[in-house]
Parts: C-alpha cells; sequence; structure tokens
C-alpha cells in the first residue's frame, strides 16, 4: 500500500473523533492522508490533532491566499488516489448530491474526478429522512461507495441507523477501495461466532463470562472487507453488527450451535465465541427464591462443543479456526486443543494479559499442525485483517 494517498474530508459530526483513529490506522499502513476539515468539522476535533496524526497540514478555508498559492482547490481535489467522507454529514450528502460547491469540502468532492467513499454518520431521523434519502440514492447513483452508517446506539440518546461505521471498517473499506477490485474471498461463505454465551438459571439470574465480542465482531468485519459473505453469530455483546455482516443473536451455546449448523455450508467457520462450557442441569421457570436455608447447589451439566461439532460434521467447512483463551500454558493447551477438537487452526491469546478480555488489544499465536507463530501485541483489529489474510492466502 505504500504510496497510496488518500484525501480525507471531516465533516460536522460527534463521530469526527472517530477520524482521528483511522487516520492513525492509515498511517501506520504507510497510507498518506491529507485532511480537509470543514468549519463544523473544527467544531469536534481540532486542527492540530488532525494534523498530527495525519503528519500533513489540514485544509479548511477556500478562500485561503497561502493554500491556494501553495496547493489549488483544484489540485487539491486530484491530489489524492481515493476521497474519503468521515463522518459524511447529512449536510455534506446534501451539497454533494446536488453539486454545491459552497466551501473547500463540496467544492472538491465537484472537482474531483478521484473515487469517492463516503462513511454517513447522522441521527437515525436524519439518516431516514426523505431528502436523505434522496441524496444517498442520487450519490450512489452517480459512483460514490458507502461504509455504513451501523445501527446502534447514538451519542444523541436514540438508537437506529446512522451511527458512523467504526474506523476498522472504514480502513478495510478504504484499503479494498486502494487495492481496486481484488476480493479474494469474494464468493466464498465464512461463519463467526462471538461474544459470550448466557445460560438462565433462573428468569432473572445466568452463567455467563467476560468475553466483549470484539475480537470476533473484528474478525466477521475484516472478512467481509474481503469479500466473503459472512454470517456472525453472536451472543450478547454491546457491539453493532459491522456493515456487510449479517448477525444472529443468540442466547446460549445450545442456541449457539443451532444457528451454526443453520449458516452451513460455509468455507470458513471462525468460532471466536467463548461458549460456556457448562449450563445448570435445569433451569428453573420460576425465580428461585431467598429463603433462609442454604440454597441446593446447582447442578451443572456440559454444554456442546461448537468448534469440535463444526469440525466433525458432514458438512464440515474447508477451514475450521478455533480460538483458545488461556491463562496458563497457553500454547500447550492449542496444541492439545486443536488435536482434541478436530479444527485445522487454534488461535491462541493469553488472556491473563491485563486489558486483553474486554480491551482492544490482543497477543495471539498461531497453532497449525504445522507449528506455531507467535504474533507480536497488537489492536484486534489488527489481529482480524491479519488472520482474513491467511484465511484468504489458505484458501486461493
Ligand atoms: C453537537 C452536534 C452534533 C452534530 N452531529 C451531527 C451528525 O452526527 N451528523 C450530521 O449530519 N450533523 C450533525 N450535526 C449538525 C452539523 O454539524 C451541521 O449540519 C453542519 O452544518 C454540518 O457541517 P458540514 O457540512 O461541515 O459537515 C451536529 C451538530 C451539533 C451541534
Amino acid at each position: 500500500m505504500a504510496e497510496k494517498r488518500i484525501l480525507l474530508i471531516v465533516g460536522g459530526g460527534i463521530a469526527a473523533y472517530k477520524v482521528l483513529e483511522l487516520t492513525r490506522l492509515l498511517r501506520k499502513a504507510a497510507v498518506a492522508v491529507r485532511p480537509i476539515l470543514t468549519r463544523a468539522g473544527a467544531e469536534f476535533v481540532t486542527p492540530l490533532s488532525l494534523s498530527a496524526l495525519a503528519e500533513d497540514k489540514v485544509y479548511s478555508e477556500l478562500f485561503s491566499l497561502t493554500d491556494e498559492a501553495e496547493m489549488g482547490h483544484i489540485e487539491l481535489s486530484r491530489s489524492a488516489d481515493l476521497v474519503v467522507v468521515a463522518p459524511a454529514t447529512a449536510d455534506l450528502m446534501a451539497k454533494a448530491a446536488n453539486g454545491l460547491a459552497s466551501d473547500l469540502a463540496s467544492t472538491t468532492l465537484l472537482a474531483t474526478d478521484k473515487p469517492v467513499l463516503m462513511a454517513p454518520a447522522m441521527n437515525v431521523r436524519m439518516w431516514e429522512h426523505a431528502a436523505t434519502r434522496r441524496n444517498f440514492a442520487a450519490l450512489k447513483a452517480d459512483g460514490v461507495s458507502f461504509v455504513g452508517p451501523d445501527e446502534g446506539a447514538m451519542a444523541c440518546g436514540e438508537y437506529g441507523p446512522g451511527r458512523m461505521a467504526e474506523p476498522a471498517a472504514i480502513f478495510e473499506a478504504i484499503m479494498a477501495a486502494l487495492g481496486g477490485t481484488a476480493r479474494p474471498l469474494a464468493g466464498k461463505r465464512a461463519l463467526v461466532t462471538a461474544g459470550p454465551t448466557v445460560e438462565a438459571i433462573d428468569p432473572v439470574r445466568m452463567l455467563t463470562n467476560r468475553s466483549s465480542g470484539k475480537q470476533g465482531y473484528a474478525i466477521a468485519s475484516s472478512l467481509a472487507a474481503l469479500g466473503a459473505e459472512v454470517t456472525l453469530v453472536s451472543g450478547p455483546t454491546a457491539l453493532a453488527a459491522p456493515a456487510g455482516v449479517t448477525r444472529v443473536d443468540v442466547e446460549s451455546a445450545r442456541e449457539m450451535l443451532a444457528a451454526c449448523e443453520a449458516a452451513l455450508p460455509a468455507d470458513i467457520a471462525v468460532c471466536v465465541a467463548a461458549v460456556a462450557d457448562w449450563r445448570p442441569a435445569e433451569a428453573n421457570g420460576r425465580k428461585l427464591k431467598k429463603n433462609a436455608e442454604t440454597p441446593e447447589p446447582i447442578a451443572l451439566v456440559e454444554n456442546p462443543d461448537i468448534l469440535a461439532m463444526l469440525s466433525k460434521d458432514a458438512r464440515r467447512p474447508r477451514l475450521v479456526v478455533g480460538f483458545a483463551a488461556e491463562t496458563h500454558d497457553v500454547e500447550a493447551h492449542a496444541k492439545a486443543k486443536l488435536v482434541r477438537k478436530g479444527c485445522d487452526w487454534i488461535v491462541a491469546n493469553d488472556v491473563s494479559i491485563e486489558g486483553t478480555m474486554g480491551g482492544d488489544q490482543n497477543a495471539v499465536a498461531l497453532v497449525s499442525a504445522g507449528g506455531i507463530e507467535r504474533w507480536e501485541r497488537m489492536a484486534k483489529g489488527e489481529v482480524a485483517r491479519r488472520l482474513a489474510e491467511r484465511i484468504a492466502a489458505e484458501l486461493a
């Protein structure tokens, strides 16, 4: 990706703060980022932060004598391989859809002859308004590509579609756009499990675990970015479904198994979910009452082993990848698990490292019959990207 350049137009929405992380990801991948910050955008992020992360000057004014002398707005609009608008506010979309050129951002969008990718972000009512629907359709007809918006809780307190796609998803979309149409997993079906499972003790109590789902969601997103048709079977998490991924919500291990079986046949299965090993032998239909006597111990029975079942299924995916979260003897346990479950790869992660479970970083080792490959500690999004690329290479 060296020497690829993007022009990043940052509009005036709360989600502008996420663009700082996007800029960091892009620079780390050696993509040059030239930012245009609208006046409204500068109410949400400072030019200094953007400039420091982009390692470039921030352009804001159409009528700037110095900017225009250094790099005119027409030249600016052609100076990149791709123009990215994030957050694409309702206002910026309206201007671009109607050919307005009233500030530097909209003038650049009208003057560019480069592909344009927008990441919309706005309140759900704004997104669903007939005017935005028309503008969205017009922009798509004009050849503009979109990533997101996602559905989820918004800064304004409402819920619905309109949340800007996560930086990792925008990054993937940018990389795909810069890389042309190379989507090595196009035509392949992938099943990803993520999050915890929940096993009911009674209608109000449950057995669960600390899995956040972040790693599994990132893998689903990365596989989709490489062109796979992804079904994400997810236990309860606080995360929004990644763009372009079909999410199936489940609670218990048995529900997760049923959803996985329904998602077959698939070419790839990546089992990231932290499935409860056991469940209460009896889920009481009525709330257990507290009384003076010591409660009966809760008898547990074993849950189905989803990874082992997928590995042995008659419709076994060509590549089955499991995750092993361990707190000690990580690699030895992972090797044993590989054999026991009959899967192809195990991604072993050491959850004893603070900030792994529920955090944004992961230190993993990829264990296969061929040996162990240790990856340095990195963002979960990067683990996901690397793993998706390895999967694509394996299936090539
Ligand atoms: C606190 C606050 C948050 C806002 N968030 C958004 C938003 O997420 N999406 C949006 O389309 N407009 C949002 N707006 C309105 C835009 O900032 C406004 O329409 C502005 O003119 C857009 O400028 P732009 O074209 O430079 O993006 C917000 C306004 C305020 C005051």
